[in-house]
């Protein structure tokens, strides 16, 4: 297996498109072995990775600590509050503690900054587990997810409806573009994704041959497209700005009449938790389109490919 041992992965742009999809088949490759009957890989025996958590989660927390069982390893998972970084203590000298004791460090934190300032000072990887900016770890798996349905990248469409500042797309705007597909981003005024994360995905894009787009209606948006995603309105951390988000984001529910005005074999995504009857309705997420459940346990097999490339 090729490896990109003691790198980093706080964003997507972490990795070249080449690695991207070194990624992305070695996860198709683990998840192929461990429906034959090997539940166990031990590529990590002996190794141990803390995650740190500053913010809920069910399926990263869940998904890394089962992928670091499946490798052979152990996990150690904590809240930010429970360690003394909750009383006080630098984020540089907690890096530099745990580069002594553990092998690897997954992170899920407010503040996209902090994350650079733990692999600043670690000299162990440190992988982004969500922050405001970014969560690459669902991109790759969503990357995966695509490739499953529809057996290539290259010239397909990714609509996202809503949320266009919404961390997840962030990440996908840079994986979608490394791998030449198409992004159109409908969403309102006021919502456009962030400036940098638009440079690197169009400079991406420019390379690959692949077009990215922001319009204001969610038609424009799923039109043609060969998958819809959308995300919930209020992100973690984001509930002072509840009612006016929700006012803002109403026009952007994903419906069975936009899926229908998408390609005829449109795939619905979401990184879930849903907020059923908000961005989406229950017709859409429990319907013949929905690949959500496909997407959730695709983070077990993509986190152990990240886990064993990075640790
Ligand atoms: N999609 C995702 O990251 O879910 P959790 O918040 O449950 O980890
Ligand atoms: N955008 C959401 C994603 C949750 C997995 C949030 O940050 O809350």
């Amino acid at each position: 297996m090729r490896n990109l041992i003691g790198r980093d992965f706080i964003s997507v742009a972490d990795l070249t498109p080449e690695e991207l999809r070194w990624v992305i088949e070695a996860a198709l490759e683990l998840k192929r072995r461990f429906y034959a009957g090997e539940r166990v890989i031990p590529l990590k025996k002996g190794k141990t990775l803390l995650m740190i958590f500053q913010k809920p989660s069910t399926r990263t927390r869940v998904s890394f600590e089962q992928a670091m069982v499946q490798l052979g390893g152990h996990v150690i998972s904590l809240g930010w509050s429970e360690m003394q970084l909750g009383r006080g203590e630098t984020i540089a000298d907690t890096a530099r503690v745990l580069t002594r004791l553990v092998d690897g460090v997954v992170a899920r934190v407010y503040s996209h900054n902090d994350l650079i300032e733990l692999a600043k000072y670690a000299d162990i990887p440190v992988i982004n587990a969500l922050s405001d900016k970014e969560h690459p770890c669902q991109a790759v798996g969503d990357m995966m997810t695509i490739y499953e349905k529809k057996r290539r990248f290259k010239g397909l469409t990714l609509a996202f409806v809503g949320d266009g500042k919404d961390n997840v797309l962030h990440s996908l705007l840079i994986a979608a573009a490394s791998l030449g597909m198409n992004v159109r981003v409908g969403t309102p005024r006021g919502y456009d994704p962030d400036p940098e994360v638009m440079r690197i995905a169009e400079e991406r894009a420019r390379i690959t041959d692949s077009v990215i787009d922001v319009v204001r209606g969610p038609e424009e948006a799923v039109k043609g497209a060969d998958v819809v995603y959308t995300d919930v309105w209020v992100s973690m951390g984001q509930e002072a700005e509840k009612e006016k988000r929700l006012r803002d984001l109403r026009g952007f529910q994903v419906t069975a009449e936009l899926m229908n005005a998408a390609k005829r074999d449109a795939i619905f995504m979401h990184c879930l938790p849903a907020h059923r009857g908000f961005e989406v309705t229950n017709e859409v997420i429990d319907g013949k389109w929905s690949v959500v459940w496909d997407q959730a346990e695709n983070r077990l097999h993509s986190q152990k490919a990240l886990l064993a490339l990075l640790l």
